[in-house]
């Protein structure tokens, strides 16, 4: 996929505010800090098209990023953290959960997930949502740079039992680091659009 024109169009909370248009879109969902943003400005070669900040909790919005007109890479709000009040933990999770059930155009999500550690009951839910949907779906195990490589398939074979993918669910290690993974994840992408 030759990328020639990345760019930020819009933050939706709502449906209504999604892009009205049949632009298809690959979705990214993980825990809050997992480095959703880090793996879309690394598969765009930006380096801060999409926000990434040391604090959790950074993307609050549905971020629509449009590239060359031809997809959509959906940027949404983490899951799982803790330290939101209560009313904004439901406002997000209402907001994912909404966009997932109501895109008519999701045509894969990516669901993210650190290396370093063993996927969380958020994480569990968010699979079984995924096999249950019958949409497309891959697992991204990012961070890879900070574990030694020696560890590798032990925390492959962890995340992937843990989760209890099956063996059509590809599990790519990436890293936003080193770009390590991002040949192999584009290919899957571009496989589905
Ligand atoms: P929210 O928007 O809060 O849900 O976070 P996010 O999932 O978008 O994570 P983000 O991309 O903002 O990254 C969180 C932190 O992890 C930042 O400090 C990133 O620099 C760091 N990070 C992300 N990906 C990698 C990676 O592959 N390797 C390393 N070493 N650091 C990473
Ligand atoms: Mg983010």
């Amino acid at each position: 996929m030759n990328i020639n024109n990345a760019r930020f169009e819009k933050g939706a909370v709502k449906p209504e505010q999604y892009p009205d248009n049949d632009i298809p879109e690959i979705t990214f969902v993980g825990r809050s800090n997992v480095g959703k943003s880090s793996l879309i400005n690394a598969l765009l070669n930006r380096k801060n098209l999409a926000k990434v900040a040391s604090k959790p909790g950074r993307t609050r919005e549905i971020n629509f990023y449009n590239v060359d007109d031809t997809v959509y890479f959906v940027d949404l709000p983490g899951y799982g953290y803790a330290k939101v009040s209560k009313e904004v933990k439901y406002a997000w999770s209402e907001s994912i959960e909404t966009y997932l059930n109501t895109s008519k155009k999701l045509k894969m999500i990516v669901m993210v997930v650190d290396i370093r550690h063993t996927p969380t009951d958020d994480d569990k839910m968010m699979n079984k949502w995924l096999v249950n949907s019958s949409l497309p779906y891959l697992v991204v195990a990012t961070k890879m740079d900070k574990i030694p490589r020696s560890k590798l398939k032990e925390r492959l074979l962890d995340i992937s039992g843990t989760l209890k993918l099956d063996s059509n669910t590809p599990l790519v290690p990436f890293s936003a680091e080193t770009k390590e993974g991002r040949e192999t994840l584009m290919n899957y992408i571009v496989s589905v659009l």
